[in-house]
């Protein structure tokens, strides 16, 4: 196995996350209990789930599920569906069956590490700049400019994880047509899609556009549901699923059985636990509009497109990332500083921390914020 980097955010995290008094970065939403899923059960798949066996399941993902997770694309069959223990082994499986040492990828920076990490470990790598000064565009230009004869993947997200960033459907048809037009794949990170502020801003899903692209998607961030670790790649390419498999036979080989039922479960029940989820974004986010309208001297805030985190800036002369640092340690407020976002191939902002709005409870660690910043003084 290739030697990958420390993955800076679950090292940063894997210290703090479950010891910190809150947890005001979360890029997950709020979750629930076993119970309440199953009060969101039909009485076929309850009884599915009590009468589950233990044993191994099918490689490619129980069939009922990926039969779920197809209903979620306007083009796909559930035989275009490969399952993973979360979107994580979805991404370093795709990266490890596209890419060889010949090759090349094109990837948006600042990014969700691995996104970047996996690749620069198999090939060498092109990072293209979402624009911070013009509000995190990404600049159509700017990709096809970095594209070889040997490119074979581009790798996107959005919504962005840490900007929220969510471009305009027609340049996210004309990046998928870019793609295709020179045979390279589009590996499109959607496991925010579900939390765009405006509904009608969510983009299509790469995979229902394209034959050759393909989807990541996940129980885990907009349904709430990491700990099922049920993540899935949508591709027309049967050639490239059957690639997908054959690696994942080195890894999870299946998913866990009882995750996959109340994976089924959590996607059947989409649009009620969305709605859920959305409204709790649109409770929460006034707060913390005026939590930033209160240091304006300290903070440039804006709410984000999508998704269930924002990349502000710290303007304080101690610099980010000593304020996070005694910001976890005296107030026991987490945040993720600019560090954990640094990028091997592009310039990267060093004043930003990343800071979330998807999980109940905001109310009290902004206060708590708020007595701290005044306390320092
Ligand atoms: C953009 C993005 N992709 C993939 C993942 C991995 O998701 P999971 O933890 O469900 O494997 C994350 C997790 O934070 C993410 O933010």
């Amino acid at each position: 196995m290739t030697r990958l980097p420390d993955f800076r955010l679950e090292t940063h995290l894997s210290r703090w996350e479950f010891t910190a008094r809150h947890h005001l970065t979360a890029s997950d939403m709020q979750t629930m209990t076993l119970s309440e899923l199953l009060t969101l059960a039909d009485d076929e798949d309850r009884e599915a789930f009590g009468a589950l066996s233990l044993g191994y399941t099918d490689t490619f993902g129980d069939p009922a599920l990926r039969e779920a997770v197809a209903g979620m694309y306007e083009n796909a069959e559930a035989d275009d569906v490969v399952c993973f223990a979360g979107a994580e082994e979805g991404l370093y499986l795709a990266m490890n069956v596209l890419l060889g040492a010949d090759d090349h990828a094109v990837v948006v920076t600042p990014n969700y590490q691995s996104a970047e990490t996996v690749p620069l470990a198999l090939c060498e790598v092109t990072g293209v700049a979402l624009d911070e000064r013009h509000d995190w565009a990404l600049d159509l230009d700017r990709v096809a400019a970095a594209l070889r004869p040997n490119t074979r993947v581009v790798s996107v997200n959005f919504p962005h994880n840490p900007t929220g960033k969510v471009i305009p459907a027609a340049d996210f048809a004309a990046l998928t047509r870019m793609c295709d037009e020179r045979g390279i794949r589009l590996f499109s990170d959607e496991v925010y899609r579900g939390l765009e502020r405006d509904p009608a801003r969510a983009l299509p899903q790469a995979a229902d556009l394209s034959e050759r692209a393909l989807s990541l998607n996940v129980t885990s961030k907009s349904l709430g549901m990491p700990g099922l670790r049920v993540g899935w790649i949508v591709c027309r390419d049967r050639e490239l699923r059957s690639r997908l498999e054959r690696a994942k036979h080195y890894t999870s080989i299946c998913n866990a059985a009882p995750s996959e039922v109340l994976a089924r479960i959590a996607i059947k029940a989409r649009r009620s636990i969305l709605e859920r989820n959305r409204a709790l974004i649109a409770e929460q986010l006034p707060l913390f509009d005026a939590f930033f309208a209160d240091f304006p001297e300290l903070f440039e805030w804006r709410a984000p497109d999508g998704g269930c985190v924002a990349f502000p800036r710290y303007r304080g002369a101690d610099g980010v990332e000593e304020f996070c640092a005694r910001l976890v340690a005296e107030a026991g407020v987490l945040l993720l500083p600019a560090s954990v976002y640094r990028s091997e191939l592009t310039a990267t902002p060093d004043d930003r921390f990343r800071i979330g709005f998807g999980r109940r409870g905001a109310e009290e660690a902004l206060r708590e914020f708020g007595d701290w910043l005044r306390r320092r003084g």
